[in-house]
């Protein structure tokens, strides 16, 4: 006999090749969803690759379609497509959305993230699938199916916020990105990164929510031993829409160019504080120390602080002596 899990993945395939389906073939889909996506700039092929689809405008359309198929309205909502009320209303989670499938590292579809076409102040701009016997959200990176082997290739991986991030640098040749949607960063987003490299490029939107979530998550790669390096884009601009702003070459360029290890990225951003104020740039400095202690590596700690001492102009003795006591008293 089947297991639930089995059912469950056969269920989202299901639900993937029909929000395609829609997409490429339904009047709705080609003229909402497929409109949308080609004025956000995304080829075809970028389509396919992503197995992007939509989700029509009405109650139940998925549910009416799998039905057909053979799917009880049980497995679809153990699969997160189905939402059955108290009251026995049951209808389709995702509506009037497009659709991106959130793919496992062997490709099986798990989950959706959903768009609405344009803004709406009055529904989140996206609804994602919730936590189900297949999509544990915290050991899951957009993209990585699509990405593992550009990884291993470039032995670097970009981490971005969203999925669209992800799609538009695929599209421009940039395949080595994964986004941690939906979530902040996990310890074990992390790891599935460790399984493919040792260096992560921190891409995170250039404003300030993004640049908080950088930091975050730049300690927590520096703790789990990886090489870190951060970008930030200017104006508020993120990955997907700077591309856009400047074009596929500039963009590349930029990523070469504006790649800053961490300390380096740590100090410039507060830069302009640490020039006018000693006591920021001792809260600076010594943020900066706290963030090189979760280093595991001694060799490596020491090289930062080497870079640290420089950079910023404090004796190398007083940094370490600093670092120690950090580590001293986590331990
Ligand atoms: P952003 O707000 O930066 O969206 O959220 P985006 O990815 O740039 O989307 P576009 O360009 O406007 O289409 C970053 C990520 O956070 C999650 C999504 O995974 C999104 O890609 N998110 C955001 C949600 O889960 N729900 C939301 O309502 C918003
Ligand atoms: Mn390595
Ligand atoms: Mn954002
Ligand atoms: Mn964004
Ligand atoms: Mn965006």
């Amino acid at each position: 006999a089947q297991s639930e899990r089995e059912s469950i993945f056969i269920a989202l395939n299901f639900a993937k090749n029909f929000y395609a389906n829609q997409l490429s073939q339904h009047p709705d889909g080609q003229a909402l969803g497929l409109t949308y996506l080609r004025e956000r700039g995304f080829l075809d092929k970028t389509i396919q690759a992503f197995e992007l689809g939509y989700s029509s405008d009405t109650w139940d359309g998925l549910l009416q379609a799998a039905k057909k198929q053979g799917f009880t309205a049980d497995i679809l909502e153990k699969s997160g497509l189905l939402i059955r009320r108290d009251d026995g209303r049951e209808y389709d989670r995702f509506r009037g959305r497009v659709m991106f499938p959130i793919h496992n590292t062997s490709g099986k579809v798990i989950g959706f993230g959903a768009r609405i076409l344009g803004s709406d102040k009055n529904q989140p701009k996206y609804i994602n699938s919730p936590e189900t016997e297949v999509y544990n959200k915290s050991e899951v990176l957009f993209g990585l199916f699509q990405a593992k082997n550009a990884i291993r290739q470039a032995d670097n991986c970009y981490l971005a916020e969203g999925y669209t991030d992800v799609i538009s640098l695929h599209q421009a040749g940039v395949a080595n990105v994964v986004a941690s949607s939906g979530t902040s960063l996990t310890a074990e987003q992390i790891q599935l990164i460790k399984r493919y490299t040792h260096n992560v490029t921190v891409l995170y939107d250039g404003d300030w929510a993004g640049i908080k979530a950088s930091l975050r998550g730049i300690d927590m790669l520096l703790e789990a031993g990886l090489n870190v390096r951060a970008i930030t884009f200017p104006d508020g601009d993120d990955p997907d829409s700077y591309l856009r702003k400047v074009g596929g070459s500039a963009f590349t360029a930029y990523l070469q160019t504006a790649a800053k290890d961490f300390i380096s990225f740590k100090a410039s951003l507060f830069a302009e504080d640490a020039a006018r104020d000693p006591i920021r740039k001792a809260e600076i400095i010594r943020d900066i120390v706290q963030s090189i202690s979760l280093i595991p590596d001694l060799i490596n700690r020491s090289v930062f602080l080497k870079q640290c001492s420089q950079l910023l102009g404090v004796e190398e003795e007083i940094l370490l002596a600093e670092s120690n006591k950090i580590i001293l008293k986590k331990q």
